[in-house]
Parts: C-alpha cells; sequence; structure tokens
C-alpha cells in the first residue's frame, strides 16, 4: 500500500494530485505540503506546514517532528519569480533543500520515486515559436544568449539526488493549465470566466482581447485533474523509470472554436466583426530575437526561417482590469451575486495575456505517454467548463445558469 508526500499541495496542480491520492484507498497516508492551508482533506490526507525556502537542516527537524516520510514524493511547489535567474535559484533550492532533508532525517531511504511537475516552458514556449509538435527528446533550449530555465535547473538537481539517494524519478511537462486554485500566479480560467462575466455585464459583447493572429492557431491545454491521474499512473508504473513525459489533455484546440462556446456560456456575443475595429489599450511585446524553433533550424533546413515571436493583444488585459467601468462593474457583480470582491484584483491577467496573445502555435506530443500506456484524454473545452462550474460552486464567480 503506497504512501505519498505532495509538495505545493494548495497549488493548481498540487492541490488535485492530493486529491486524486486521497480519493484513491490504495493510498493509505498522504502528507500534502505548502505554507497555508486551504482546503479541507479525506482521513488518509494530513496537512503538515512548510517552508521551503528554509535551511535542509531546519525543514529535515521539521518533517521528522511532524512524522512526514512517505515512498512517492509528488513536487509540485512553485514559487514565481519575475527574474529568470531568480526563479532557478529560488527554485531549484526549493527542490533541492527539501531532498536533502529527506536525507538527513533518514527518511530518504524510504523513498521509491520521485515525481516531479515542471512545464512546457522546457521547450521554451515562453520565449517565442517552437518546433512543433513538441516532443520530449527536443533539445533543451540552453547555452549563449539563452535565459536561465529553472526546469533545467530543477531536473539536474533531480538526476544527481536519484543516483545519491537509490530511487528513481519522472517529470512532467503540462502546458497552459485549466483548473482551480486560491491565489494562484498561473490560472488562466478564473481570470476568462471573470473577463466574460464582466463582459455581460457591459452589454454582452464579448471581444477576443488576445492577438487576432493567434485566434487561428493551434494551442494544448492540460486540464489540473488529468495531471493528477497522470502522476499516480506514472508514480506506479514500473516503466515510466526515469522518464519525463508531455501531460495535455490529448486534442488540439483553437480560440476560433472555443470563444464562440465561451460567449455561449456566458451569455455574451461575439461581434462578428471583431478585429476590423480600432483596438483600445492595445499592446505588443517582442520576444527573445532568436526563436527557440532556430536550434532545431538547421537540421530542418529552416535556418533564418522563423522570425523572432511577439505577444500582441487587442486588449492588454491588464489595462484593461484597471478600467474605471470594468471595476464598478464587477463591484457591481459582488455585492449582487455574493462572489469574491477582491477576484479582479487577484486575477493573472498577465499570465492570461500572455496565454492568449502569443502569435505561434503550442502543438505538444502525447505520443511517447501513449507508447507507455497511458491513455488518459479529455476534451479541453469539458474541462474548461468543469472547472467554471467549480469557481461558481467556490463562489469565485456567479452563476450562469
Ligand atoms: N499554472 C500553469 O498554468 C502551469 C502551466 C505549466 C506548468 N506549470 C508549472 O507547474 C508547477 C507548479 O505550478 P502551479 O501553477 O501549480 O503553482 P501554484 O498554483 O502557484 O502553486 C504553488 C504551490 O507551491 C507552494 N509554495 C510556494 N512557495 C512555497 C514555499 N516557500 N514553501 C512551501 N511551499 C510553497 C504554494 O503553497 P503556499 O503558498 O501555501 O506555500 C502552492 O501550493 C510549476 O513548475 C509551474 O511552472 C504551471
Amino acid at each position: 500500500m503506497p504512501t505519498a508526500i505532495v509538495t505545493g499541495a494548495t497549488g493548481i496542480l498540487g492541490r488535485e494530485i492530493v486529491q486524486a491520492l486521497g480519493k484513491d484507498s490504495k493510498w493509505t497516508k498522504i502528507h500534502a505540503l505548502s505554507r497555508s492551508q486551504k482546503d479541507k482533506y479525506p482521513p488518509t490526507v494530513q496537512h503538515n506546514h512548510l517552508d521551503l525556502t528554509g535551511d535542509a537542516q531546519v525543514i529535515a527537524k521539521e518533517l521528522k517532528s511532524q512524522g512526514v516520510e512517505g515512498e512517492y514524493l509528488f513536487f509540485a511547489a512553485y514559487l514565481a519569480k519575475d527574474d529568470e535567474k531568480e526563479a532557478s535559484d529560488v527554485n531549484g533550492a526549493m527542490l533541492k533543500n527539501f531532498i536533502e532533508a529527506l536525507a538527513i532525517n533518514g527518511t530518504e531511504k524510504k523513498l521509491k520515486r520521485v515525481i516531479l511537475t515542471t512545464g512546457a516552458k522546457q521547450y521554451g514556449v515562453h520565449l517565442g515559436p517552437v518546433k512543433c509538435p513538441m516532443e520530449e527528446s527536443d533539445p533543451w533550449i540552453e547555452g549563449e544568449g539563452r535565459p536561465p530555465n529553472f526546469y533545467y535547473t530543477q531536473q539536474r538537481i533531480l538526476y544527481e539526488a536519484a543516483k545519491k539517494g537509490g530511487w528513481d524519478w519522472v517529470v512532467t511537462y503540462p502546458n497552459d493549465v485549466i483548473g482551480v486554485a486560491k491565489g494562484n500566479f498561473m490560472n488562466l480560467s478564473t481570470a476568462l470566466a471573470l473577463y466574460a462575466t464582466i463582459c455581460k455585464e457591459l452589454g454582452g459583447d464579448l471581444e477576443f482581447p488576445g492577438s487576432e493572429k493567434f485566434y487561428t492557431r493551434f494551442d494544448c491545454f492540460t486540464y489540473s485533474r488529468l495531471h493528477a491521474a497522470f502522476n499516480l499512473w506514472a508514480a506506479l508504473e514500473p516503466k515510466c523509470t526515469n522518464q519525463a513525459f508531455n501531460v495535455v489533455n490529448g486534442d488540439t484546440e483553437s480560440w476560433t472554436n472555443m470563444w464562440p462556446k465561451l460567449a455561449r456560456r456566458f451569455g455574451c456575443k461575439v461581434p462578428p466583426k471583431q478585429f476590423q475595429g480600432k483596438a483600445r489599450d492595445a499592446s505588443e511585446m517582442v520576444l527573445q530575437a532568436v526563436p527557440p524553433f532556430e536550434d532545431l533550424a538547421s537540421e530542418n533546413g529552416m535556418q533564418g526561417e522563423v522570425a523572432q515571436g511577439k505577444v500582441r493583444q487587442r486588449i492588454n488585459l491588464t489595462k484593461w482590469s484597471q478600467r474605471k467601468e470594468v471595476k464598478d462593474a464587477w463591484e457591481q457583480i459582488a455585492k449582487r451575486e455574493g462572489v469574491q470582491e477582491d477576484a479582479l484584483e487577484k486575477a493573472t491577467w498577465g499570465f492570461l495575456g500572455f496565454v492568449l496573445g502569443r502569435e505561434y502555435d503550442i502543438v505538444i506530443s502525447m505520443s511517447k505517454a501513449r507508447k507507455f500506456g497511458w491513455t488518459g484524454y479529455i476534451d479541453t473545452w469539458e474541462s474548461m467548463e468543469a472547472t467554471f462550474d467549480e469557481l461558481e460552486q467556490e463562489k469565485i464567480v456567479p452563476k450562469t445558469k
């Protein structure tokens, strides 16, 4: 009967791993770790306070005194930093400290496998156009002129520690996560639901705020619950030893397909000529001068063919969220419907702006996971609807039906 430790227990991805373990009777004891506690848990789950930025010796003592141990470690903790070097230092240190702490207090001996959550920044999706579909065997985007990538730092730490500690590892690469979390740094669903709710209040026109170019391009998303199911499967699947996997829903989506569905759900209308009028509060950001695509271009005969990436928003969402009429509309909705008043201010507008404004395809291959036996799949729009339902139940946004 396996036992588990989950770090990042309150995060958009970690929260669902804890819930999935708690619902599965095979898992007899689960330690859910984070600085805060935001959910109620089933009896097999014990929440323990932990600050991963502390010293390994201190963490070791704290864990020991709370009886924290487990055979499987699901590491989904994450501390957002704007500076890439800082993100790499901080997130690398959090993983290193934790594993060192287990070694110091002797509980590493019980460890069988560590499942580390990272993401599609593995392929440089934040730096500009990438080769599609992305495959796990693609080269890492690093070296001269490339910024540090905290996923590479964490994976190197993981490989080293596994060799020393005598356990094995699995790494996941999710992308644009759809799910619910309170106080998360990258949550596109909450921001989308708020945008649509406020557009409805302001007259019902649901204009696509991102780039018109990206409206017809492709993206692959990860439902947080599917990612959790993948984690549980990969932890116990012997074939997955020392392997990294893309973890996306299994379909490829476009906003051309999903935007009218979003409008219908929230009682709005997509303006028939939404890209023809003048954009208000438009913004443009250029990405790395040499796109990640270029690192594979000599091999595929496309050297110098792919231009530098841009993120263009027809309506800059951060500015939009600060407009007086938007704030007033949300205040009115929140009072009338009894939903969370600070949701507008807390939503991750910059992240949604990036997801909708990127002007290049994000297509991620699930072939490797399938070859290893993974059969999980969910329709992206259905996962989005399930998430909106949950946001309504949590009283973050008002009921649409
Ligand atoms: N969200 C996305 O769309 C997305 C997409 C692709 C990949 N990813 C990747 O997935 C991983 C997890 O990210 P996420 O989005 O799930 O993060 P998240 O929702 O922001 O959650 C972060 C978790 O880490 C915990 N944490 C933060 N600082 C901590 C500290 N000092 N000590 C202990 N725990 C700490 C937080 O809990 P407390 O604050 O309570 O401590 C929380 O449980 C990251 O590598 C991220 O880059 C995310």
